[in-house]
């Protein structure tokens, strides 16, 4: 049930919500899912289990982890139907918007989970939506570079299952360089997908939340969510982090670029850097700068990218506006190195994001359609336009 919302005029009302599934605290750099550090998650879990854990609250015992990976991997496949959807977008289609239209789309295909009455009914939609969405995203990118779809498969893990779909790689292709895929990679995409699963309120997962209390069907609330991620704000970030890297292209131009972020009067934001809760380090920064590391030492490329992403870094985090400020390098600034590292192109970055996040938002529909007051109420607004007046005749204006 939500917080009531003031009457007080001077106060524009937020909505609040009550949640049990993540917490964060921004001063600490503290990220709970479902109570269990992020740090421990990552390290210890597959990212299914943990999609397991944000949807049930508990962390899977091993017969429950295989049924839902069975579950999982069942639901992976899309209709032929729904595949024929992409023939009709050009090759040129931005990812994202594939995801979005393909994603809402579903809803045309299971009319039974059109009105979300039965609990049991629901948590079959959240994970057909977490099966999906890496079939639909790599769908996405198979038909930007011409390429046939890959279909899922039975005997993959799921990270693994999107690597394949998307590259046709597997770990088992060990006589095939070409088709062969080192399992740190899949290790890395597994870290990746797990941190990115659930942040508490951010923007698009309120949005599957609002979309949600209206009764609205999982697969229109996902969508929903996807539309609003897409924001180079939000989950765009670590998409133009890689734009912004390019613009900056050496470490020469770096303090020209952070002068233009301290610059009140020009809109260039230091993209990665920043976050509207946590004024510490981003927890999941932290680990990821590792991982950065490590991924990039086998791939045995001095990506000057990665060089130059820690010139930028070094110079922010010395420089007093982005201390002041309280701006330090956030979940976006190294996740878009690590996937440059793994071949995934850069269009493709957000609908990374998208794929990990959707655990996190499948968990607040679920959680939001237990709640009794589901409607959230619209919020308040503080009026700041002109006061009431007379129609003027066009002839007259
Ligand atoms: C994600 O909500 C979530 O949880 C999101 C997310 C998730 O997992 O879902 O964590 C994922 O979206 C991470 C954020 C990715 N976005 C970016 O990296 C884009 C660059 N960041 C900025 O757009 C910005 O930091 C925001 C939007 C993320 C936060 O903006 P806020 O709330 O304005 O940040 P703030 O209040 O701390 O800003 C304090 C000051 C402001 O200046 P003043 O008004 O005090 O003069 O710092 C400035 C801001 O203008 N500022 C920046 C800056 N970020 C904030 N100045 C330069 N560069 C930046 N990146």
């Amino acid at each position: 049930d939500l917080d009531c919302f003031t009457h007080d005029p001077g106060f524009v009302a937020t909505a609040s919500c009550k949640s049990k599934i993540t917490y964060i605290d921004g001063d600490k750099g503290i990220l709970l899912y479902r109570g269990y550090p992020i740090e421990q998650l990552a390290e210890k879990c597959e990212f299914t289990e943990v999609a397991y854990l944000l949807m049930h609250g508990e962390l899977p015992n091993e017969n429950q982890l295989l049924k839902f990976n069975l579950e999982v991997s069942d639901k992976a496949i899309i209709h032929e139907s729904l595949r024929k959807f992409f023939d009709g977008f050009h090759y040129d289609a931005h990812p994202m918007a594939m995801l979005v239209g393909v994603v809402g789309s579903l809803s045309a295909f299971y009319h039974s989970e059109l009105n979300n009455k039965d609990p049991a009914q629901r948590f079959i939609s959240a994970t057909r939506m977490i099966g999906k969405m890496p079939t639909i995203a790599a769908a996405s990118y198979r038909h930007s570079v011409g390429r046939p779809f890959v279909y899922p498969r039975m005997d993959l893990g799921y990270c693994e299952n999107f690597m394949n779909m998307m590259f046709s790689r597997s770990s088992q292709n060990y006589i095939d360089q070409d088709h062969y895929i080192d399992q740190d990679f899949v290790k890395a995409l597994n870290l990746l997908f797990i941190l990115h699963a659930d942040h508490e309120q951010n923007a698009s997962t309120s949005t599957v939340r609002l979309a949600g209390s209206t009764g609205a069907n999982p697969y229109a609330c996902v969508a929903a969510g996807i539309a609003a991620l897409w924001g180079p704000a939000h989950g765009g970030a670590n998409e133009a982090v890689l734009n912004m890297l390019a613009e900056i292209g050496t470490a020469e131009n770096v303090p020209k670029y952070i002068a233009k972020a301290k610059d009140p009067n020009d809109p260039f934001r230091l993209m990665g850097f920043g976050h509207r809760v946590y004024k510490n380090f981003d927890p999941r920064a932290t680990i990821i700068r590792k991982t950065c590391y490590e991924v990039l030492k086998k791939t045995q490329t001095d990506d000057p990218l990665f060089e130059l992403a820690l010139a930028v870094e070094e110079h922010a985090l010395k420089d007093e506006y982005f201390i002041e400020k309280k701006l330090y390098p956030n979940v976006d600034f190294y996740s878009g190195v690590i996937y440059k590292a793994l071949n995934i192109p850069v269009d493709m970055f957000t609908v990374m994001f998208a794929i990990a996040r959707t655990a996190g938002w499948v968990s607040h529909w679920l959680e939001m359609m237990e709640d009794p007051n589901k409607l959230i109420s619209r919020p308040r607004q503080l009026y700041v336009g002109p006061a009431q007046r007379d129609y003027i005749p066009i002839n007259t204006r």
